[in-house]
């Protein structure tokens, strides 16, 4: 089977592939490189944007799976118009010409937060959705768009994910546990913005599960699907780093607790993607913890830019803006 990933050279790309090499698969990527190519020698390789794609592009692949766009709230908020070009527009550009080439299934990669902020209830995926900032909105216009393309010949699969923490090839340090984690081996402190709002919270080895269960799931099956490896307070979740870490290297952490509003808060069911997809997370806070000091030596380097999306996009976003200005001249 032939895959088409798009974004695949990002932090969940990076970790996917390999695993799907292995299974088999042939894979391709089309990507921008924001944050430069970590993937194997294997992978093949479209070097352009997302909407220089055409149908004649998709024709050879069994499957497209969308794992692109502005992969955070600082991204989103920085530049709103470019956050509703990548995240709304492409994911529907990509589906809409991947069911033209007769592409079978599109799997498209939404995130718990198009929840918003909900009132401490278990949300399903038959619950309404109410977020009003610009990454929730775009990821759901994505997965609308996506899903009202599916028939008989085309299934889509929107894998609504928690927030993802562990190790990637390619890293990122911006993301709860990751950050945590960071601060902790850097300042031996862990600062907790607020202790108790909720999230969903996923390991990349979970992730990476999800994604081949979409894969290899039966032809007929498409729709939303919740996925994490648990619901967790940020109290809590400070809490098991700190104990992973000390238990694990011996080092005292220090907990800084502040009580800042959030605009984000809510817990997810996962019942669906571990009825329909056979869906069943193997991972908790101590066990991405120790992905992570397992692999610590590959990102030590812990200020390169290129681990925090908002720093490398802040850059890249500048350098468009010149070639855009350099255009019109
Ligand atoms: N990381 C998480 O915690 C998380 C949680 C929920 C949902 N998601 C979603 O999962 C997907 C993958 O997340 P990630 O953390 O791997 O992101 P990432 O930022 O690490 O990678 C995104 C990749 O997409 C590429 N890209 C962006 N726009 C492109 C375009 N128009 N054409 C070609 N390539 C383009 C970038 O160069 C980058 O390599 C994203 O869609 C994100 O919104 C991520």
């Amino acid at each position: 089977m032939k895959l088409l990933i798009a974004g695949g050279a990002g932090y969940v790309g990076s970790a996917l592939i390999p695993k799907l090499l292995d299974r088999g698969y042939k894979v391709d990527v089309v990507d921008l490189f924001w944050f430069g190519n970590r993937l194997p020698r294997q992978v093949g390789v479209l070097n352009k944007d997302i909407f220089q794609l055409t149908e004649e592009d998709l024709q050879p692949y069994d499957q497209a799976i969308f794992l692109a766009g502005l992969s955070n709230d600082p991204m989103a908020e920085y530049s709103p118009s470019k956050n509703f070009v990548f995240n709304a527009a492409a994911p529907s550009y990509l589906a809409y010409i991947a069911k033209r080439a007769k592409v079978k299934r599109y799997i498209y990669a939404s995130s718990c937060s198009v929840y918003g902020y909900t009132e401490n209830e278990l949300y399903d995926e038959t619950r309404p959705v109410s977020s009003s900032y610009p990454y929730g909105i775009s990821k759901l216009q994505g997965e609308q768009a996506a899903l009202q393309m599916v028939d008989d010949n085309f299934s889509v699969i929107a894998l609504r994910k928690g927030t993802i923490s562990g190790y990637s090839p390619r890293m990122r340090l911006d993301l709860i546990i990751n950050t945590m984690f960071k601060n902790a081996m850097r300042e031996r402190t862990i600062t907790i913005n607020n202790p108790s709002i909720w999230r969903p919270l996923l390991g990349m080895q979970d992730a990476v599960t999800a994604y081949i269960r979409a894969i290899e799931a039966n032809q007929k099956i498409s729709g939303v699907f919740n996925v994490a490896s648990g619901n967790f307070t940020v109290g809590e979740v400070g809490d098991l780093v700190k104990s992973a870490i000390e238990e694990k290297l011996g080092t005292p952490i220090h907990l800084v607790i502040k009580h800042i509003q959030d605009f984000r808060n809510y817990k997810v069911s996962i019942e669906k993607a571990k009825n329909v997809l056979s869906f069943h997370p193997a991972h908790d806070v101590k066990t991405i913890v120790g992905d992570l000091i397992t692999n610590m030596d590959k990102f030590k380097d812990w200020d390169n830019p290129l681990y925090s999306n908002i720093a490398t996009f802040k850059t890249i976003d500048s350098d468009l803006e010149i070639q855009a200005m350099a255009k019109a001249l």
